[in-house]
């Protein structure tokens, strides 16, 4: 196999911005940073030299890091930070996945400006492509203004990456039709929309046939991202537009909003584009879902308000400040990553043993939930099981401040998406529902507002995986925990052994 080796030096960079420069942190000076592509199989060697005050870690998201849980990324769980001066090498093997997927810094707030695109081109031709009909180009997209010029008659693969810190997304380009062909680096059954919907840290590759030339020759299709929220408190509701020009037409003059956009609140679009998402299940992609479980972890997702402590101001609601936490526990990061102490001492009882159930019988999506959680505690309990444990997660939206429809990415495997529904999970009914036969393989699930969302795993890949809520605040507000798979009995089974350069606390 290759070794692909890439450099990637943190550093501080003036950025003009829609006319407004900005000091931004960046990664070799470009904003968005550089892409990264591989192929399929190749190994990756990315040298990360920390050249700012700041600590920083990077995480490549959505890569499976078989054995290689050092190379993943998240600070104080597979690592301790990269310190000022310092350099870490991320070696990692990108196997048995193809697609979009993109990498971020995985410190603090960072990611606002530190991420990429992550490109893996795959070992065998593309399944969705007709040998009459190739792709003529690739566009990337990760939401900035953009011209995409294109020539009629010809097909366009679109790679949209959701790298926001905090807004699921629609998107669509005037006139034309998109086919998803890929979500998260896996193939899906391919199907025509006006529009997508993707959460942050999701990835969805469509195909644009560029089959609408324009009678008036000045005129110019927008692409637009517009959030998709139906929260009460303040977001952030600006559209991101770019344009798909032809490249017979003239300049840029009528700015538009394609009139198949979905509306911000659209939950019925969301639902309806969300469902129609299926594995490609094919003899040469198999859809590997678990039919069988050996456990079942049912955990609350929620925001809530504390009462704010003496002598702080909180800028939360009402005098209040935001928490989060899953099963009402509020996720602290220890001081030493969690990997490194599974792997020299193992984890204590402190450790383990997060909580399975919800600690009472829920009913957190009725009208008369709180906005307070006063059974909230912080912790750092993470899921534990034996390697090969099929595990199941109930994901239970709550809305205890407001519904919102949480993106939660698990680290270190793909899970597949058996179910999701509208208010409480029932144990005895729902799981009768779901789709063992051609589910979605993600890596992020968008949880349904005011309802739940049912994953599967096979947990085969030993380390310790975070699990999150992709909005970076909800994040910092403890809506986390992680879940360690233990070695296996056989040597390809186990977690590798650190490397030398891994960064200490
Ligand atoms: Cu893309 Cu833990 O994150």
């Amino acid at each position: 196999s290759v070794t692909r080796r890439f450099r990637f030096n943190l550093e501080w960079k003036k950025v003009n911005r829609l006319c407004t420069t900005k000091r931004l942190l960046t990664v070799n000076g470009q904003f968005p940073g550089p892409t990264i592509t591989v192929n399929e199989g190749d190994d990756v060697e990315i040298k990360v030299t920390n050249r700012v005050a700041n600590n920083t870690t990077i995480h490549w998201h959505g890569i499976k890091q078989k054995r290689t849980g050092w190379a993943d990324g998240p600070a104080y769980v597979t690592q301790c930070p990269i310190g000022r001066g310092q350099s870490y090498t991320y070696k990692f093997t990108v196997a048995e996945q193809r697609g979009t997927l993109l990498w971020h810094a995985h410190y603090s707030w960072q990611r606002a400006s530190v991420y990429g695109a992550f490109i893996i081109n795959p070992r065998l031709p593309y399944p969705f492509i007709a040998p009459n009909r190739p792709i003529h180009a690739e566009i990337p997209i990760i939401f900035d203004t953009y011209t995409a010029t294109v020539e009629y008659g010809k097909t366009y693969m679109i790679r949209v990456i959701n790298a926001a810190l905090g807004d699921e997304l629609f998107f669509s380009i005037a006139k034309h039709t998109l086919t998803v062909v890929e979500v998260d680096a896996v193939y899906t059954k391919p199907f025509t929309t006006t529009a997508i919907m993707i959460a942050p840290g999701q990835t969805t590759t469509l195909l644009l046939t560029a089959d609408q030339l324009p009678s008036d020759p000045t005129a110019t299709f927008v692409m637009a991202a517009t959030p998709y929220v139906t929260s009460i408190f303040p977001f952030d509701n600006s559209t991101t537009m770019g344009y798909l020009k032809y490249n017979t037409t003239g300049t840029i003059s009528k700015v538009k909003l394609p009139e198949n956009l979905p509306k911000m609140e659209d939950t019925k679009f969301a639902t309806t584009f969300t469902n129609r998402i299926k594995s490609l299940a094919s003899s040469q992609y198999p859809c590997n879902v678990p039919k069988t479980i050996d456990r079942r972890v049912i955990t609350t997702i929620s925001l809530n308000l504390q009462d704010c402590p003496q002598n702080k101001t909180c800028t939360g609601y009402d005098g209040k400040m935001f928490m989060a936490s899953m099963n009402n526990q509020s996720f602290l990061r220890p001081s030493t990553s969690i990997l490194e102490t599974h792997y020299r001492t193992g984890l204590g009882t402190g450790s383990s043993g997060f909580p399975e159930r919800p600690l009472n019988k829920f009913d957190y999506t009725g009208g008369n939930a709180s906005t307070m959680n006063t059974n909230m505690e912080f912790g750092s309990r993470v899921i534990v099981v034996p390697y090969g444990t099929k595990i199941e997660i109930v994901l239970q939206g709550t809305n205890l401040l407001a519904p919102e429809n949480h993106p939660i990415h698990i680290h270190g495997h793909n899970f597949y998406v058996v179910g999701t529904g509208f208010g409480n999970f029932d144990e005895s009914r729902d799981p009768k529902g779901y789709n063992l036969v051609d589910p979605p393989e993600r890596n992020t699930v968008g949880v349904p507002m005011g309802g739940w969302a049912a994953i599967r795993i096979e947990a085969d890949n030993p380390g310790v995986w975070f699990v999150h809520c992709h909005f970076e605040p909800h994040t910092s507000w403890g809506l986390a925990t992680g879940f360690v798979v233990q070695d296996g009995p056989l040597p390809s089974q186990r977690l590798l052994p650190p490397p030398k350069d891994l960064p200490a606390c």
